[in-house]
C-alpha cells in the first residue's frame, strides 16, 4: 500500500506528478496556505510531510504530529521554519533540498546588485508612472561594478555561485566564513577572519549565510557603520539576518547607499519603512523562483522521502 504524503503547497507539475505516482498524495491545487494549526490537523493521518518555507513547525506543532509520521522533507535549503531539535527528539527525520536553489538564488543576488548599482527599480517606477520626460546626462546616475569589491558573508554553495557570476562583471571578491576555504574553492577570493574586517572593505555586501541564533540581526547599527559610506547591501538569505529599523535608518542617512532585498523578517508583512525609500530594490522572495530550480527542489525533497521509506539514509539529511 502506498504511503500517505501531505504536500502543503501547489508545486510544479513534474513534482506533483511524481508525488502522485509514488504516494497516496494529498495535493493542494488551489495553493491555499495553511496555518500551523491547519497543517497539524491535516497531518493526523499521513506518513510523511512535504513542506515549504511558509509552513511554520515550531516545537508545539511537532509535538502534535501523529506517531506514524517520521519524515518531513522541506522544499527549501533553509530549515529555520522547522524546530529541528524538537523533530530530532521525537525521532522524526528532516531532509532539505540543498542544491536546486543555488544558481537561481545567485542569479537573483546578481540582479539585486546590478539593479541597486544602476538604480533599475527607480527607472522602472519612473516609466510606469509615465514620468519620463527624456534622456538627460545626469538622470538616475548609478555606479559601475567593475573593480568594485563584493563582500560575501557566507561563501557556501550560493555564495560561490554568486562569486562566479560577479567575476564576470570584473568585481573583486572578498568573503568571511568561520574558516578560510581551500584555494581551489576560494578561486582568488580574499578571506577575512572577522565580519568587521570584511564589512570595512565592501562596496557591495551580499548576505549568503543561513538564519541561526549567531546570524540573527548580524546587520545592525554597529555593523552597518563598518561599511564604507554609500555601500550597497544585498540580502537573498533570510530576513532574520537584518535589523530592519537599523537598516532603514542607514538608508535614510546615506550610510547605506542602496539595499537590494529579496527576503524579509515576518514575510510577507515586511517593515513598511522599506516601501517609501527610493534607494531600495525590493523583490518578493524570488531567489529560487525558476522552474529548473523548483523542479530540482521538489525532486530533492521526494528523494529524501523515497530513501526514508526504502530504509536508506536520506540523500539530503538535516536531522
Ligand atoms: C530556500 O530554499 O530556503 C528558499 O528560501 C526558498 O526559495
Amino acid at each position: 500500500m502506498k504511503k500517505r504524503l501531505l504536500v502543503t503547497r501547489n508545486l510544479p507539475p513534474a513534482v506533483e506528478a511524481r508525488a502522485a505516482r509514488d504516494y497516496d498524495a494529498i495535493l493542494n491545487p488551489d495553493d491555499k496556505a495553511m496555518s500551523t494549526e491547519e497543517l497539524v490537523a491535516r497531518a493526523q493521518d499521513v506518513d510523511a510531510l512535504l513542506v515549504c518555507v511558509t509552513d511554520k513547525l515550531p516545537a508545539a506543532a511537532i509535538a502534535k504530529l501523529p506517531e506514524r509520521l517520521k519524515i518531513i522533507a522541506t522544499f527549501s535549503v533553509g530549515t529555520d521554519h522547522i524546530d529541528l531539535a524538537a523533530a530530532k527528539a521525537r525521532g522524526i527525520r528532516v531532509g532539505s533540498a540543498p542544491h536546486g536553489v543555488t544558481i537561481a538564488t545567485a542569479e537573483i543576488a546578481m540582479l539585486l546588485i546590478l539593479g541597486s548599482a544602476r538604480r533599475a527599480s527607480e527607472g522602472e517606477r519612473m516609466m510606469r508612472a509615465r514620468q519620463w520626460t527624456g534622456w538627460t546626462p545626469m538622470q538616475l546616475l548609478g555606479r559601475r561594478l567593475d573593480g568594485k569589491r563584493l563582500g560575501i558573508l557566507g561563501l557556501g554553495k550560493i555564495g560561490k555561485a554568486l562569486a562566479q557570476r560577479a567575476r564576470g562583471f570584473d568585481m573583486e571578491i572578498h568573503y568571511h566564513n568561520r574558516k578560510p576555504l581551500p584555494a581551489e574553492e576560494e578561486k582568488g577570493a580574499i578571506y577575512h577572519p572577522t565580519f568587521e574586517s570584511l564589512a570595512r572593505v565592501c562596496d557591495v555586501l551580499s548576505l549568503n549565510a543561513p538564519a541561526t541564533p549567531d546570524t540573527r540581526h548580524i546587520i545592525n547599527a554597529k555593523s552597518l557603520a563598518w561599511l564604507p559610506k554609500g555601500a550597497i547591501l544585498v540580502n537573498t538569505a533570510r530576513g532574520d539576518l537584518v535589523n530592519d529599523e537599523d537598516l532603514i535608518a542607514a538608508l535614510k542617512s546615506g550610510q547605506v547607499g542602496y539595499a537590494g532585498l529579496d527576503v524579509y523578517q515576518g514575510e510577507p508583512n515586511i517593515n513598511p519603512g522599506y516601501y517609501d525609500l527610493p534607494n531600495t530594490f525590493l523583490l518578493p522572495h524570488l531567489g529560487s523562483g525558476a522552474i529548473e530550480a523548483r523542479n530540482q527542489m521538489g525532486f530533492e525533497a521526494l528523494d529524501n522521502i523515497d530513501a526514508f521509506f526504502a530504509g536508506r539514509e536520506l540523500p539530503f539529511p538535516v536531522v
